[in-house]
């Protein structure tokens, strides 16, 4: 057996990758499963072949864990690698220094857009997959997708549009792509930046696209040496920007902010003043280099990312505000809870308008945040249990933006099974708990994917 603590902390723990693909049906159930609950949750992280160390926790090959719920059952839970070029062998790097878009390990996000189900990953093309987590193949939009797409594309919940980008290690750094409704890409507008900067989300807003312009940045001389070549780079400075929405404009308003590091927006809105308000989970430069060295990027610094430095009072992500006034080019920054936070997730019926509610993940359980009132409630799950993204799922005959329910799998710290946690969103209760047959690593991002649309 493998010296556990021998290992970097992200193949150990609650993050230990799982050795094979299972097939489980008629999983065990406590409490009652929502009979509206019909369709298919999906959820993507990396998962190394066994015995293998990519370098850092972003870097390891794409697993989609599926749980099929349908009629108050769980009908089935299964677990696929995505079979990626580089699953068999090929580096996304070529020996001529060309990179091969469809090399990349698909380990972040899984969503469904015009009936096509994307694993998602931003250094590469999209990976079609099928609702039985089968892979198809790298995913071009008909060949007119031709830089790389990221994890956190944005549906607009309106016109149904898919709002993206991709960033690339040369120029154009930034290029900004929209989608139809019906899965058509019609519109890749080049962004100026000055940088090859991490860029691993963005927001929308009813008329503009957000941008954020932050210093961790590519560094070549860390490239091909295995794990993520991006540090903290103090002189790049930090900045949000505006650009419209409108077809053709490629001009942004740049609005300098404090320095800090952002991997997840929670939502944007214009407010009634024509401001963009923009909450996102916020690294102050500490913090991001603590959690950087603990998952395997370059720092100088060690540590636990949720521990405080001494003098240092907030936990190092937490989720924080920007008002950008397009008036006086001024902005306002206020920190909306000082809980260590990640993982921030919403109603998409709202996504980029005025919500009242943001759900993240903090060290010991789900958070609630209430935006109107400025109160945030627990759903601890104590012990060596960790919860992963809470997806929000409406009602299906809700009215209220909490109405519904919030989707997340336990994973844990001593080698216990999985879990996929349902709880009542309203209440942030326990409404039903799926046993799973084997433990389930901690990963990153997953969608609700309803039967019926
Ligand atoms: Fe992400």
């Amino acid at each position: 057996m493998t010296d556990q603590t021998t290992l970097p902390l992200y193949l150990r723990g609650r993050f230990a990758p799982v050795p094979e693909e299972y097939d489980t049906a008629d999983l065990t159930v406590r409490g009652s499963l929502p009979p509206d609950l019909d369709g298919r949750y999906l959820r993507n992280g990396p998962n190394p072949l066994p015995g293998e160390d990519k370098g850092h926790w972003f870097t390891g090959p794409g697993m989609l864990h599926g749980i099929r719920l349908r009629g108050g059952r769980a009908e089935w839970y299964r677990n696929r690698w995505i079979r990626t070029r580089e699953l068999e062998g090929h580096p996304f790097v070529r020996r001529d220094g060309s990179v091969d878009l469809a090399a990349t390990p698909a380990n972040t996000h899984v969503i469904r857009h015009a009936d096509t189900v994307l694993a998602l990953c931003e250094v590469g093309l999209p990976y079609w997959v099928t609702p039985e987590l089968e892979t198809v193949g790298p995913y071009d939009f008909g060949g007119r997708l031709r830089t790389a797409m990221t994890a956190h594309p944005k549906e607009d919940p309106v016109t149904g549009e898919l709002h993206l980008f991709g960033t690339g290690f040369a120029p154009p750094y930034l290029t900004y792509h929209r989608v139809t409704a019906e899965g058509e890409l019609l519109d890749s507008r080049p962004i100026d930046v000055p940088g090859p900067t991490m860029m691993h989300d963005f927001a929308i807003t009813e008329h503009h696209i957000v941008w954020m312009d932050l210093p961790v940045v590519f560094d070549p001389s860390l490239a091909g040496r295995g794990g993520m070549p991006y540090q903290w780079d103090e002189g790049y400075g930090a900045r949000l920007g505006v650009m419209s929405r409108t077809p053709g404009s490629t001009d942004v308003r740049w609005y300098d902010i404090d320095p800090c590091y952002v991997f997840h927006v929670g939502n944007a809105h214009e407010d009634a003043q024509g401001r963009i308000v923009l909450d996102a989970v916020r690294y102050d430069p500490v913090g991001f280099q603590h959690a950087w060295g603990d998952i395997g990027g370059p720092t100088g610094l060690g540590g636990l990312a949720v521990v405080p430095e001494p003098g240092h009072s907030q936990a190092p992500s937490v989720l924080h505000r920007w008002t950008l006034d397009p008036a006086t080019g001024r902005v306002a920054e206020s920190e909306l809870d000082d809980r260590a936070a990640e993982f921030p997730t919403h109603n998409e019926t709202l996504t980029g308008r005025p919500n009242r509610y943001l759900y993240t993940v903090s060290g010991d359980g789900i958070v609630k945040h209430d935006l109107t009132r400025h109160t945030g409630q627990i759903h601890e799950t104590p012990g060596s249990r960790f919860a992963g993204e809470a997806v929000f799922v409406p009602a299906a005959d809700g009215t209220g933006e909490d109405e519904g329910w919030l989707l997340s799998l336990i994973s844990n710290d001593d080698g216990e099974a999985g879990e996929l946690l349902v709880l009542d969103a309203a209440e942030l209760s326990v409404q039903a708990v799926v046993e799973l047959p084997h433990p389930v690593p901690a990963g990153f991002h997953g969608s609700w994917l309803p039967e019926r649309p």
